[in-house]
């Protein structure tokens, strides 16, 4: 089954623009919280009281990083269930520590922490920028109003005395040289070995005095900001490429952009729920969760009450009894999204033989016996039927059973919630390095199934 090329191009297009905005998963909730705003989506803040109508539509972030949006069905959830598709902000990255800057042998360098499993060497010889999120002392000339906006550049508020703002310098600020080949003589046969600690640290500058080069990362901010570097609080900041996603390949069959692992799979769940019908049955909902990168046990990661604690909020809001809520989890279904690995033709042997995802042939059911995928005979069934309804192919994925097997939020979130879960995504190769590889064809796929869910009954 052919797709029509255009929507195609037009879907994978979309992504690379999602991916350039957002290198940070606090830039992935602003860029959907504008997009959802647009669409004339209501913000919800957790402290406040909630007044939901049916046919409602809204979303509420947590710590600026994870996302939950929901729709609510004109049938109350314990009669329909809720259709929820969950995936990940997160990607492995290098942050900066709390007091990042120090000065080595005439240099300017960052201290810097992995985050999550990053395939450290693709980070080496790299045009990289910062971008994160900037506490600020909040100043009288700079009251962030009530209603908490949230817009480009303006803060957001956080209390005890503090704002927050993001940031992105988008321009090469920093480098991690690998070491010259002639100083390095067995790289090629042993491979680069990188230890965290010392051969990470990117080289932001020359030494230009003391003072001035302790201080050049606050001013740097400062300057970007246009504040003084004596408000700054604190840093939460991370390197990303600044290399923008493109088209690749000779038909142009392929993705190459950093970030693929996951905002495919948002990108795909949130053009899916903004292009259902208007008028849903069933309550619809999306989780972004960050954090999962590092095992989701933050108080916004997939194993946190996040996304639980709006289902009951939803349920019980026309003061309907806690077992609203129980019943409509039980009728629910909860598509775990996360990328998966396709056969990759140089190491075709790291694959079971019957289970080697291709690129551009449709999203993979993804099962483990060990459970690290939370699909089971039900879920698996109940999907590859949405695709057989949706014209999209279907593909399997089992690690080989003498390798251990990656996991997702899929798990965790089945745990938490006793919800039926299955974990599913789109084929891709060079998973969590820097620059990624996916199909171009894949996202319209992804997407045509979704909308199969929220549409079905
Ligand atoms: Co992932």
């Amino acid at each position: 089954m052919k797709i029509n090329k255009k929507k195609y191009l037009d879907r994978s297009r979309s992504l690379i623009e999602l991916i350039n905005k957002s290198p940070t998963p606090f830039h992935v909730v602003q860029s959907f919280e504008d997009q959802l705003k647009s669409a004339g989506y209501v913000q919800l803040y957790e402290q406040d009281k909630w007044n939901l109508s049916s046919g409602g539509k809204y979303y509420v972030s947590r710590n600026g990083s994870s996302l939950v949006v929901f729709s609510v069905g004109l049938k109350a959830s314990e009669e329909s269930g809720f259709k929820i598709i969950g995936a990940h902000t997160d990607s492995p990255n290098l942050r900066l520590k709390p007091n990042p800057v120090y000065l080595k042998n005439g240099y300017v360098q960052l201290g810097v922490e992995v985050y999550g499993g990053a395939l450290l060497s693709t980070w080496t010889d790299r045009d990289l920028s910062l971008a994160g999120r900037v506490i600020l002392k909040e100043l009288p000339t700079r009251k962030v109003s009530k209603s908490h906006s949230r817009a480009n550049n303006q803060a957001t508020l956080v209390d005890y005395g503090c704002v927050s703002r993001l940031i992105t310098f988008d321009r090469p600020l920093l480098r991690i040289p690998q070491l010259a080949i002639h100083l390095n003589r067995s790289v090629n046969e042993k491979g680069l070995v990188l230890n965290p600690q010392n051969h990470l640290p990117p080289i932001l500058a020359l030494v230009d005095g003391k003072t001035k080069s302790k201080t050049l990362l606050a001013d740097l901010v400062a300057e970007e900001l246009r504040c003084k570097s004596a408000d700054i609080l604190g840093l939460e900041m991370q390197l990303y490429d600044l290399q923008k996603g493109t088209f690749a390949g000779a038909n142009s069959e392929f993705l190459f952009a950093s970030r693929l692992d996951n905002l495919a799979s948002c990108h795909a769940a949130m053009a899916a729920l903004l292009e259902s019908p208007k008028k849903n049955v069933a309550t619809h909902v999306l989780v972004f969760y960050d954090n999962e990168e590092i095992g989701s046990d933050t108080a916004q990661g997939g194993s946190s009450p996040f996304l639980k604690d709006i289902l009951e909020r939803i349920s019980t809001t026309k003061k309907q009894s806690r077992e609203a809520l129980m019943r409509g989890i039980a009728r629910s279904l909860f598509i775990s999204a996360d990328m998966a690995h396709a056969v990759h033709p140089n190491y075709a042997e790291m694959h079971d033989g019957n289970h080697m995802p291709m690129i551009n042939a449709g999203p993979v059911i993804k099962s483990h016996s060990g459970q690290k995928y939370a699909t089971e005979g039900v879920t698996s069934s109940q999907f590859e039927e949405l695709c057989r309804r949706s014209k999209v192919p279907v593909q399997k994925f089992s690690v080989r059973s003498d390798m251990r097997c990656g996991s997702t939020i899929g798990p965790v979130t089945a745990t938490n919630l006793g919800i039926r879960t299955v974990d599913i995504g789109s084929p891709m190769l060079s998973m969590h390095s820097i620059r990624e590889m996916a199909g171009s064809e894949d996202q319209e796929y992804l997407i045509r199934v979704f909308k199969e869910f929220f549409k079905s009954e």
